[in-house]
């Protein structure tokens, strides 16, 4: 069998116009612009507007990076969307993105794995195209996580932003170069630290009967010391199985959902602050999008460079986490 691995050719991103300041944040329930800024990291978040959906951002992000990559549409072989906040449970938001796009040779498909959706996405793009089944993959995250906040639960509605990234993978033969390993996990015992009730078919109801609130429920200090000890593990275990080390990387892209974990994960793998890429204060926790939203920024502002090692590493509801060592050709 020929030697192949996947390599990203265009990355993009979309989100919505109208922005919700912390400021904003403090007029609707009882919290504060320092709080959300000390414990958080966010300053601002973007939220979709009526007539914005979720396939809207995902379209305008797949649009951008099949622009930056050069393939035409139709050559897309298969469309992965990470998102658990869709327009519709059917059709997929992959779907969607196909007919918008005119990607009529594609497969489509959505994939659960909450904030760690992209890194999904992106393991089965690399597999298909290492197994030699596929060559050209967009994978897509894109969410409207405002949809599904509760909008009196201070504990929650200051964390989430609406937004979509993408990248385009392709077949390449230079395997030293593109992607070089993958870690995904979950744990399904530790399922109820982080639940959005009535989002499918089961019903959830108060103990006075009445339906439970369709709105994010989180055990914030358990999800925290999950996620940083997951994601430290994660990194280090992509590193490892492509032959590198901790003190390999040029940049790290971690999901962002909390500046303390980034900055904890960081801490742990003796990374320096222009070593991590940082986005969190501008969109909040877009869940499975972070990681793209947050690849694009990071090649809008010449953050990596040609032959860099990249690591993307992200940590979600499930629980899920995964990672990705990338060698960056563009
Ligand atoms: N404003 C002001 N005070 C607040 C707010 C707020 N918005 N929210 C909570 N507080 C208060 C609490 O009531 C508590 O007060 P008390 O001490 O009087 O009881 C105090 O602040 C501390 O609360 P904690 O919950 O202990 O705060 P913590 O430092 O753990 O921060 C947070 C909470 C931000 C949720 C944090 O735990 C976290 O980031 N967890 C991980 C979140 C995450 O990773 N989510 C990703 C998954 S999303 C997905 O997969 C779809």
């Amino acid at each position: 069998m020929q030697n192949l691995t996947a390599k990203i050719i265009g990355v993009g991103k979309a989100v919505p116009k109208k922005r919700l300041t912390n400021f904003d944040l403090e007029k609707m329930v009882d919290t504060s612009d320092e709080w959300i800024s000390k414990r958080v990291g966010i300053k601002e978040r973007r939220v979709a507007e009526g007539n914005e959906y979720n396939s809207t951002f995902a379209t305008a992000a797949a649009r951008d990076a099949l622009k930056m990559s050069g393939v035409a549409a139709e050559d897309i072989d298969f469309i992965i969307v990470g998102t658990t906040t869709g327009d519709t449970i059917y059709p997929s938001v992959a779907c969607i993105v196909q007919e918008s796009i005119g990607a009529t040779n594609a497969a489509v498909l959505d994939i659960a794995a909450a904030c760690t959706g992209f890194i999904y996405g992106a393991s089965i793009a690399w597999s298909m195209i290492k197994a030699g089944l596929m060559k050209n993959i967009l994978v897509i995250a894109s969410e409207i996580n405002t949809a599904m906040v509760d909008w009196t639960d201070r504990d929650t509605c200051i964390l989430f932003g609406d937004g979509a990234g993408a990248a385009v993978f392709t077949a390449s033969e230079e395997t030293d170069t593109g992607v070089l390993s993958m870690e995904l996990g979950g744990d399904g015992s530790l399922q109820e630290l982080l639940v959005l009730p009535n989002s499918g078919s089961r019903k959830y109801t108060n103990p006075d009967g009445t339906p439970t609130l369709r709105a994010t429920q989180m055990t914030g200090n358990e999800v925290f010391k999950n996620a940083v000890r997951h994601m430290y593990e994660a990194a280090l275990s992509v590193l490892k199985k492509a032959g590198y080390t901790n003190e390999d990387v040029n940049l790290l892209i971690p999901h962002q959902a909390n500046i303390r974990i980034i900055d904890a994960v960081s801490k742990r793998l003796k990374l320096a602050k222009e070593d991590v890429f940082v986005n969190i204060e501008k969109y909040g926790n877009t869940s499975a999008a972070t990681i793209p939203i947050a690849l694009c920024e990071a090649v809008e502002e010449e953050r990596i460079k040609k032959g860099d090692l990249l690591v993307i590493d992200a940590f979600g509801a499930g629980l899920t986490w995964g990672a990705m060592a990338i060698r960056w050709t563009m």
